[in-house]
């Protein structure tokens, strides 16, 4: 039996690619991206992973038309209501990283109402990360870290494990795996602090046509990877 990672972290790209190959317009690849994640969170609650990491909108999408942010945040509305019932049957508990005081009020209220009502959950975690960007939850961190000291008294007391008290769920173990669909070798500002020894998965494939055997695969493969850490073991 090879091991299966705790903690998994999806960057899910390649919606507009997939869209527009297919002549129709960014949105619907959106549209199709929300299909896929269900299903994967289903694939990943019955591959018992206890964590599940979504980057569903990083703090520099808003760069993106108007129109199509709206449509994201319609999605994400949409997403939280209708699979309540499915969190419940499955004991699936709802989280979010990133800054909610940069998302629209409503949205960040049914963030907050969804993580409430799933909280006493003690199947998965899904952690959606909305508004989240690695360097932004670094920089609240320290504005956090200094709130609560009152100033850089003694900076050489700041250790690694100190710090992590600040990021936005300072409980949570760190990613084991990153998954990254549409071919795309890099980070895009996601979980850059966490994802320090992350081991990365990348998929052709775009988002949208990410199957649960895709899923399953790169938890297979995850269990020949020898981790290091720095370390040396041979
Ligand atoms: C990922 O797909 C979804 C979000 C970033 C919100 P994209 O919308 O980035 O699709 P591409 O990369 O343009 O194909
Ligand atoms: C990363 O994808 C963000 C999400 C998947 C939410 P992007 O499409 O924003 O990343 P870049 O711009 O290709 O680096
Ligand atoms: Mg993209």
């Amino acid at each position: 039996m090879s091991a299966i990672p705790a903690h998994v972290g999806i960057i899910m790209d390649g919606n507009g690619r997939w869209a527009r190959q297919r002549g129709q317009i960014r949105t619907q690849g959106h549209l199709e991206g929300l299909k896929t994640a269900k299903r994967v969170v289903k694939a990943a609650s019955e591959a018992g992973l206890s964590y599940l990491t979504l980057y569903v909108f990083s703090t520099e999408n808003w760069k993106r038309a108007a129109d199509e942010v709206a449509f994201i945040m319609a999605l994400v509305r949409q997403y939280l209501r209708g699979e309540l019932d499915f969190y419940r049957e499955n004991r699936i508990r709802i989280r979010h990283a990133g800054d909610a005081g940069g998302l629209p009020v409503d949205i960040a209220k049914e963030l907050r109402e969804a993580c409430e009502d799933t909280r006493d959950f003690t199947g998965m975690q899904v952690i959606l990360a909305l508004n989240y960007g690695g360097r932004d939850e670094i920089i609240r961190g320290i504005r956090k870290l200094l709130a609560e000291r009152g100033g850089p008294d003694s900076p050489g007391e700041i250790r690694e494990a100190d710090f992590r008290r600040y990021l936005d769920n300072p409980d949570l173990p760190d990613p084991d795996l990153i998954i990254r669909t549409a071919g795309e070798m890099r980070t895009s500002n996601f979980l850059l602090w966490e994802g320090a020894y992350a081991e990365y998965w990348v998929s052709e494939k775009f988002w949208p046509d990410f199957t649960e055997d895709d899923f399953k695969a790169a938890i297979a493969q995850f269990g020949q990877r020898e981790r290091r850490y720095g370390g040396a073991n041979s």
